[in-house]
């Protein structure tokens, strides 16, 4: 099984399947759902790809078609991009943000439009990618599938890894090269592969000086300012020295995206569709016994929260900025830090 799949990896690889890149990437494990090297990546929150498991099995018959016939008349949000690029936004910091263009338009339809529209689909229209939570609306059949995933082993891992509660499901249904942009959840996410396959890059929490999120009352908070395939080095150096972990979910995989862990996930180009399913987790109560130095992740929450008390006070991005600047520069020495990799233990 590993065997094969390394094959195939080899040649979605060597198809042009999928982006080049210049920075420098590292295959993520892919081992067995019950092993326990991979119990072992989930507990330390490192990046893993799980086979062999059954945990969506009754999904894996979720084709467009069967889609079709046991949801056709449901709602669903459908985003459109003419770059095939679906750079996720918040809606409520669009309208006040001055000067933002939404990135992708958002339209909502039912299931049978968005089969017909990917169906009819040509050259230079715009791409699109459904992005639909599964909620009470769906037919019997839907809930019945969804009543027989292996809820046992999402829930022991919920308790074991003290996560909070899912907090939904969402099913993307993407075309064939359409682009999610690196960004990070607040979440854990075990990610399904249903159908087709998905170049997975994810980064470190660690990287987030390379990566160059937007200011936290950015309607892009959480987002890369970086596009991957015309790097501007001017404005983000230390891109150059990124480091990723990479690989291709196949149908019937998991990948355990750790929460705060950067992710670029991008659709075969030869795949007509790809479907994925999420599971997203809320992180646990902070522990009760905080130890210091704090971990990364956890810089990472203060930075977020400090960022959201100034904007919140100041009601203006570029005052945070100038204000950032008063209270460090040329007061704090920077010869005692490491210049490259601050957030780096
Ligand atoms: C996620 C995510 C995007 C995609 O599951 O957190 O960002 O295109 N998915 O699959
Ligand atoms: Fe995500």
């Amino acid at each position: 099984m590993a065997e094969a799949r390394d094959v195939t990896t080899t040649t979605d690889k060597s198809d042009d399947e999928f982006a080049k890149f210049d920075f420098s990437v590292s295959e993520i494990p892919c081992l067995h759902y019950q092993s326990v090297e991979a119990e072992r990546l989930i507990s330390c929150e490192k990046p893993v790809v799980l086979r062999d498991s059954r945990v969506i099995s009754t999904a894996m018959k979720w084709s467009l078609d069967y889609l079709e016939a046991n949801m056709g008349d449901s709602k669903c949000n459908v985003y459109s991009s003419q770059t095939g690029r679906f750079k996720y936004f918040d809606d409520k910091k669009a309208q006040t943000f001055p000067g933002f263009e939404c990135p992708m338009q958002l339209n909502e339809m039912t299931f049978d439009e968005f089969v017909r529209k990917v169906r009819e689909w040509k050259a230079g229209d715009r791409a699109l990618y459904l992005q639909q939570a599964l909620n009470d609306t769906v037919k019997p059949s839907i809930v019945r599938d969804f009543i027989g995933f292996d809820w046992d082993w999402l829930n022991f891992h919920q308790a074991k890894q003290k996560w909070g509660p899912l907090t939904s499901n969402l099913v993307l249904i993407a075309m064939g090269g359409n682009i999610t942009p690196a960004h990070y959840d607040e979440q854990h996410n075990f990610f399904c592969q249903v159908e087709g396959r998905k170049r997975c890059i994810l980064f470190h929490p660690d990287q987030f000086e390379c990566l160059y999120p937007h200011p936290v009352s950015h309607p892009c908070d959480r987002q890369s300012q970086v596009d991957f395939d015309r790097p501007d080095f001017s404005r983000f150096p230390k891109f150059k020295h990124v480091k990723g972990w990479e690989t291709i979910v196949h149908p019937g995989e998991i990948l355990y995206i750790p929460m705060y862990w950067w992710h670029y996930i991008e659709s075969a180009k030869s795949d007509t569709t790809t479907t994925s399913i999420t599971f997203w987790y809320r992180s646990g109560p902070t522990p009760q016994e905080i130890t210091w130095p704090l971990s990364v992740e956890q810089k990472i929450a203060v930075t977020r929260n400090i960022e959201k008390m100034l904007h919140d006070a100041l009601k203006n991005t570029e005052e945070v900025r100038e204000l950032l600047h008063m209270i460090v520069d040329g007061r704090y020495p920077c010869e005692r830090w490491d210049h490259e990799r601050p957030f780096t233990q």
